[in-house]
């Protein structure tokens, strides 16, 4: 009998806590959902090399968010319909049933635009899937006049008031990114309600993967070639999102201030919100494909939303929290030295003039974050950090590998959850995500500083 495999390991060249594929090519997560007692991730997945190509769904599931198990794929590109890729899509369970929506994907001809419709997949014990004898459920010709079949993908599908909805991505011809509505009383058969706001979401070319909670009063989408500097986080595509009961397209605005965050879902266990974001970015290069994998999961976050806003704090890691250390003092006299690859790092203090928080450092190369006092926000760096990232943005910023993050307290909370090829940063219920390539065993962590009562708190992450 095949033994199972997961993510967590203690494999040097691999992501310790995060999900990544089993291996090749991963992006966007697709249809989060906790079904049968376990919450499931698929994503976009190309198991046969290090380069997005025919688009699979990998599969995995896991008991606590953190540990993974891997699952057969469940979704090939098999079909006529969807034989050059099964795109990004959502889940919904009804009674025992678990219902993946997803996109299909079809050339024309071997020319280069692809028609792109929705397919409906099931299974029952949520491993096996059947792709649906009606497939497509939406197709090219269910979409309005004036809108492109070219662009039509990353259905979000949800009940409200007893009926489904699908939201979908899409473009006008010679516009922007909208998302057409859709309509179900068995998610099988759709019909066309509406251009969800009416004009183009402001900011880009084309809106990707819409995401809600109705209960929260929460949306997300991505936006792809932002060309406004307002949607700020200076990334070249880039994930958004807005709060209320009346959203409107001039609402959204960015989720995460990193370098690597697109395509987040949400999903709830019926008790807490979840989101899993891709935490990679097109147009980058990825250094890990010499390890045989790209790209990978943020960890997932508990969402609030609160006065209208976003809220984000890393999922329980408790269950893995080896050796602490735990320092405080009412100043830092010289640099506080500790050392660890994988760890949940808290740093609070009453009042920061300044500090500079060095990790994953060997003799000559480190990962920086700095509180840059007068603009008050944590500038986080990965220019000095290992092997060179470098994306297609050409501002300041990003030419010198930088990311800025805004704190609004003088007084400081954060928190740093550090994987082998990962940095993310919480505070303030703000995040910034960032993947790393530092050199192999490079573990140092050093502050340095002017903290007032400050306390330093690190969580070694025991990955065996
Ligand atoms: C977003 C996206 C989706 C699409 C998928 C293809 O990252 O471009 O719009 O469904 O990736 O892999």
């Amino acid at each position: 009998m095949a033994t199972a495999t997961f993510n967590v390991s203690s494999d040097k060249t691999r992501q310790a806590f995060h999900l990544t594929g089993e291996r090749g090519w991963i992006n966007d997560p697709n249809g989060l959902i906790y079904y049968g007692g376990k919450y499931h991730a698929f994503y976009q997945y190309h198991p046969y090399s290090t380069q997005w190509g025919p688009m699979h769904w990998g599969h995995a599931e896991s008991k606590d968010l953190v540990k993974w198990k891997y699952l057969p794929i469940a979704l090939y590109p098999d079909k006529e319909y969807d034989k050059d890729g099964c795109f990004s899509g959502t889940a919904i369970t009804v009674g025992n049933r678990l219902y993946v929506m997803y996109t299909g994907v079809k050339a024309d001809g071997g020319g280069r635009a692809a028609h792109q419709v929705q397919c409906l997949a099931y299974s029952d014990d949520g491993i096996h899937f059947f792709k649906h004898e009606n497939n497509p459920v939406i197709k090219s010709e269910q979409i309005p006049d004036g809108y492109s079949p070219f662009d039509f993908r990353d259905p979000k599908v949800f009940e409200y008031n007893g009926s489904y909805y699908c939201m979908i991505a899409s473009r006008k011809i010679g516009g922007g990114g909208r998302f057409l509505v859709y309509k179900s009383d068995d998610l099988v058969n759709w019909t066309f309600r509406k251009d969800l706001f009416g004009s183009d979401i402001p900011g880009g070319d084309m809106t990707e993967c819409p995401d809600c909670s109705v209960k929260d009063n929460l949306m997300l989408c991505c936006m792809q070639f932002v060309n406004d500097g307002r949607l700020g986080n200076r990334n070249v595509h880039t994930a958004l999102y807005a709060t209320g009961k009346n959203i409107t397209q001039d609402d959204f605005t960015p989720i995460d201030y990193g370098f690597d965050f697109y395509a987040p879902q949400t999903f709830s266990d019926g008790k807490d919100l979840y989101m899993i974001a891709w935490m990679q970015m097109w147009d980058r290069n990825i250094p890990s494909v010499k390890f045989g994998w790209a790209g990978g999961m943020t960890l997932p976050r508990k969402l609030e939303v609160k006065d209208g806003k976003l809220l984000q704090k890393p999922c329980d890691l408790s269950a893995y929290c080896g050796r602490t250390d735990d320092i405080s003092r009412e100043s830092i006299d010289g640099a506080v030295r500790l050392s660890g690859e994988c760890y949940v790092l808290r740093l609070t203090a009453d009042k920061a003039a300044r500090f500079r928080l060095e990790m994953k450092k060997s003799e000559n190369k480190c990962v920086s974050l700095e509180l840059d006092p007068d603009r008050k926000e944590l500038v986080f760096s990965r220019a000095n950090s290992g092997e060179i990232i470098i994306g297609v943005e050409k501002d300041e910023d990003s030419l010198s590998f930088v990311r800025r993050m805004p704190l609004e307290n003088d007084n400081v909370d954060i928190t740093v959850i550090a994987d082998r090829f990962s940095v993310e940063i919480f505070a303030e219920g703000k995040t910034l995500s960032a993947t790393v390539c530092p050199p192999m065993g490079a573990d140092g962590i050093e502050l340095s500083g002017e903290l007032k009562n400050f306390r330093l708190v690190k969580n070694e992450l025991k990955s065996d």
